[in-house]
């Protein structure tokens, strides 16, 4: 440990180039995700993700609520991200505060671009996503979680929506930050990639990157999506598998 002021900093890179869990720096957590996790919901997905644990809902398209929200000429996305109080080391206090409503837009703006939203007007599609236990790159889980959720049922999508946070710990570019690298790190940015077309729908930074770095984070990032949106297919294919271990979960 290292120590700045009063606050103890965990060494973040080993001299070998390992991080504080023993990751190289483009290695992802360990990602499980189950397709159709729920059976109250129109779709659903659990993902594990490192110590994250995240569910989502998705139900719709379906009547507007609040009615005033209804669009002549597309469905809307309405998506509600939430933290569970006891997801946190210090507890959160329970209802939507100003970060969950940020989360909340941005991942619901991000599927906008994918979901095929015209086919559906003067509907609603919600997304619900439940945070049990967080450990950083929440909003990314979620929108792996919501997007094999809004897959499972059955929306009609341009493509899955792989997410992930690149960053920058230790003075090197990282993959998939954890709690310590997104506190006591340099940068974070969270992303989501069309891996089809390539395209980023969500991308946020928190911290200070050159332009090089930059560049380099981005491809890092468009890396990581590509390996999560292999597993996310995985899921959903083990879900719809035909055969004897067809409908696992249902
Ligand atoms: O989770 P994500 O990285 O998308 O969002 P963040 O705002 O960068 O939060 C990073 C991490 O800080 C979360 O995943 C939680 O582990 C933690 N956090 C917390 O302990 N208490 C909160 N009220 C909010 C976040």
């Amino acid at each position: 440990m290292g120590s700045v002021g009063a606050k103890e900093v965990p060494v973040l890179l080993s001299p070998e180039g390992l991080r504080i869990d023993g990751r190289k720096l483009d290695e992802l957590r360990p990602l499980s995700i189950r397709a159709g996790a729920l059976h109250q919901a129109d779709g659903s997905a659990a993902v594990e993700w490192g110590a994250n644990k995240v569910l989502a809902a998705v139900y719709g398209p379906r009547e507007v609520h609040p009615r005033h929200l209804q669009q002549n000429h597309k469905a809307v996305i309405q998506c509600r991200y939430n933290m569970a109080a006891f997801s946190v080391d210090e507890r959160k206090r329970p209802g939507l505060d100003r970060r969950s409503q940020e989360i909340s837009k941005v991942i619901g703006e991000a599927f906008e671009s994918v979901v095929f939203v015209e086919e559906y007007p003067r509907t609603s599609i919600d997304i619900y996503i439940e945070v049990l236990q967080a450990n950083a790159g929440t909003r990314c889980a979620g929108v792996v979680a919501a997007s094999v959720a809004l897959a499972d049922a059955g929306i009609p999508m341009a493509d899955l929506l792989p997410a992930v946070a690149v960053g920058k710990v230790g003075g090197a570019i990282a993959l998939d930050l954890k709690k310590e690298e997104d506190n006591f790190g340099e940068a974070d940015l969270p992303m989501a990639l069309v891996p089809q077309s390539g395209r980023l729908v969500l991308l946020q930074m928190e911290g200070h990157l050159t332009e090089p770095e930059l560049a380099q984070a981005l491809d890092l990032g468009v890396k990581g999506c590509r390996e999560i949106y292999e597993q996310m297919k995985r899921a959903l294919r083990e879900r719809y598998a035909v055969g004897p271990t067809a409908g696992a979960s249902s």
